[in-house]
């Protein structure tokens, strides 16, 4: 999706690619095959490029560091991903800045997550710091037991992080683009819904009052300075249900919360990503509908229905991306967009749609 608004502003970019067959390696000629957590592979890139962006956070922060002190420019720069990567990290950083953030504990053992517990309350989450998505890294452990498992589980990136289980009444996503000059814009403040830890829907704009949805905003701005961010960076926030606001993590790139910007919005995410890291004018973030839900397509099967498409196709204006991945159950491969006026006729026309696609039978779907 980056490389469709590379195209648009004849943006030239070289994609490193773990895999000849990763999505982004399969529609693009300029890919070099490497490893993103390889030093050698990072300096091929680099040597080839004016400057290197990120599309995930699977990368070494000393690595990057590495390629900074060689004079190769990386934006968002070395630091603010370092932040991005680790969860724990951004809980101490933002705690210390004062902003608002879920009570929270590094633990290396189960007595620690457990003697947490007992300041907080039982269930905790314990969290790995790094490399987890769609939930992978997440657990809510309710007893010693679960702690035990848990500290089992992430034994390999002690200490976890664990933190207080938030009573969620909803959850939002605040999307900033900031340029290195300083400019910064922000999105509306979308919703965001997830299932087991996945996200699954994104609504905009949120169904919040309005002082609230302002809270989030100034909150996503002072984050972005705070980490220096440059390029897209979005900030996954809680709403509990006393309507406090805390911040979850940050994502210092595009990110599926602002996938509905390519149909919904002045200028979609991946643009502004690309505008900001070339210091470019950034674009409108303004909403151009009323409305816009955005759903996940999510394999069922590993196979495609070949039928699939074309069903979901004749949903009205149903907006399908997408992403040449295998289909494996539970991986997400796509998504779905309706824009319109009504929130609830475009949230299930949305639905309809990408059920259809995630293959899904058509006796089990509503
Ligand atoms: N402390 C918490 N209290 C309540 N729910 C939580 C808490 N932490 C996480 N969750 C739930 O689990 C989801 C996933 O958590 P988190 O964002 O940390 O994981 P992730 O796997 O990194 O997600 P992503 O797919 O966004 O990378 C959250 O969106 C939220 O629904
Ligand atoms: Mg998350």
């Amino acid at each position: 999706m980056t490389v469709q608004a590379a195209i648009a502003l004849d943006v030239p970019a070289t994609i490193l690619a773990a895999d000849p067959l990763d999505a982004a390696a399969r529609v693009w000629p300029d890919v070099l095959i490497g490893r993103p957590d390889s030093l050698d592979d990072l300096l091929r890139l680099a040597e080839r490029c004016a400057l290197v962006t990120f599309d995930h956070e699977l990368v070494d922060p000393a690595q990057l560091r590495e390629l900074e002190r060689r004079g190769f420019l990386l934006r968002p720069a070395a630091a603010t991903m370092a932040v991005a990567r680790d969860k724990l990290q951004q809980r101490a950083r933002f705690g210390a800045a004062g902003l608002p953030v879920p009570a929270f504990r590094a633990a290396h053992t189960a007595d620690e997550i457990g003697r947490f517990a007992g300041e907080h309350g039982w269930p905790v989450v314990v969290k790995a710091r790094r490399g987890g998505y769609d939930g992978r890294g997440v657990m809510v452990v309710a007893d010693a037991a679960g702690a035990a498992a848990a500290v089992e589980r992430y034994r390999d990136s002690l200490p976890v992080l664990v933190e207080e289980h938030v009573p969620l009444e909803r959850e939002l996503a605040v999307l900033v683009a900031r340029s290195p000059s300083g400019e910064m814009v922000a999105y509306p403040v979308f919703e965001t819904v997830q299932r087991d830890g996945m996200c699954v829907e994104v609504v905009a704009p949120a169904p919040a009052s309005e002082q609230l949805t302002r809270e989030a905003t100034d909150l996503g701005r002072r984050i972005a300075l705070l980490v220096d961010a440059v390029g897209i960076l979005a900030i996954e926030m809680f709403v509990d249900r006393a309507g406090r606001l805390l911040i979850n993590e940050i994502a210092a790139r595009p990110h599926n919360s602002g996938h509905l910007t390519i149909d919904a919005a002045a200028t979609s995410q991946f643009e502004n990503h690309l505008r900001a890291i070339l210091d470019l004018p950034l674009g409108p973030a303004h909403l151009l509908v009323p409305a816009a839900v955005m759903v996940n397509v999510v394999a069922t099967t590993d196979e495609s229905t070949a039928d699939g498409l074309a069903e979901a196709l004749a949903v009205e204006g149903a907006r399908v991306h997408l992403y040449g991945k295998q289909r494996r159950p539970g991986r997400k491969i796509g998504h779905v967009t309706v824009v319109g006026e009504d929130l609830d006729d475009v949230r299930r026309r949305a639905r309809q749609a990408a059920a259809r696609l995630s293959g899904e039978p058509a006796t089990m779907r509503a």
